[in-house]
């Protein structure tokens, strides 16, 4: 990783890690600065493009999130919201596992199972995946996990339980402002001995349809070409701001 720097505030912040639409500045021993970019990507990042305001709107709403969560007791690596499009967030040691949760089957679980589109799943799908562009973020089971080095069975435990917690909190906060959420990813990051959600909470990872309508407010937008993704992403934000 090439290391550079960037003038935030008055001061030079060491870039830790770019990633495919966010740079995480280093603050101090325990501290990171996270800059949401305008930019978008999907197929792995083989299709990518530039969405003027998408960070702003994302860094805003997984703000939101994780201050909704954390309310309901869920630890976080969150600190606080920095205009326009940053967050402050503990520096945590990502876990590369990628924990997905299901309540409508959609995606790439009709893809790969004979499972209907659009039909409530009658309790909650959580899957492990490698986090890994190069292997298509393969699903992994806690054999693997282990035998990869990355995690062990009991973190996987953990999180999968805080992950079904994630899902309930967010579920009842959404539909009160007519969003379902139909599925979503977490990542989470080892910090003092404990595993803290982290990375982001936004319509670039998680499905959100309007309850009344079902019309897609999420990422699907730009994935399968579908046109206003900001316009969508705006009224997301309308909503649960
Ligand atoms: P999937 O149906 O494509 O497996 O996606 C499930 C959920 O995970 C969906 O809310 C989008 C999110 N997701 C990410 O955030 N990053 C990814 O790399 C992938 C594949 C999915
Ligand atoms: N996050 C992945 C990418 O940027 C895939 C996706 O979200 O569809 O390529």
């Amino acid at each position: 990783m090439k290391y550079s720097s960037k003038h935030i505030g008055g001061k030079y912040l060491k870039l830790l890690y770019k990633g495919k639409a966010k740079n995480v500045y280093e603050i101090d021993e325990e501290t990171v600065l996270i800059e949401f970019r305008d930019d978008i990507t999907a197929m792995d990042g083989k299709k990518k493009s530039e969405l003027k305001g998408k960070g702003e709107l994302n860094a805003k709403i997984s703000a939101k999130l994780f201050e909704v969560i954390e309310k309901r007791g869920i630890e976080t690596h969150y600190i606080k919201f920095e205009e326009p499009n940053k967050i402050y967030a503990k520096k945590v040691e990502i876990v590369p596992v990628e924990v997905i949760c299901r309540n409508i089957a959609t995606g790439s679980l009709v893809r790969r199972y004979p499972f209907k589109d659009g039909t409530e799943l009658k309790k909650p799908i959580v899957e492990f995946c490698l986090k890994s562009d190069e292997f298509h973020d393969p699903m992994i089971n806690e054999d693997i996990a282990e035998a990869l080095g990355i995690a062990n069975g009991e973190e996987l435990k953990k999180m999968k339980e805080i992950t079904l917690k994630v899902n309930d909190v967010l579920k009842r906060f959404l539909i009160e402002r007519g969003i379902i959420l139909v599925d979503f990813k977490l990542e989470f990051g080892r910090f003092n001995n404990k595993l803290l959600v982290a990375d982001e909470i936004s319509p670039d990872t998680c499905r959100f349809w309007d309850a009344e309508t079902r019309e897609v407010m999420d990422k699907d937008r730009f994935r399968k070409d579908m046109g206003s993704v900001l316009e969508y992403y705006k009224e997301v934000a309308r909503r649960v701001l």
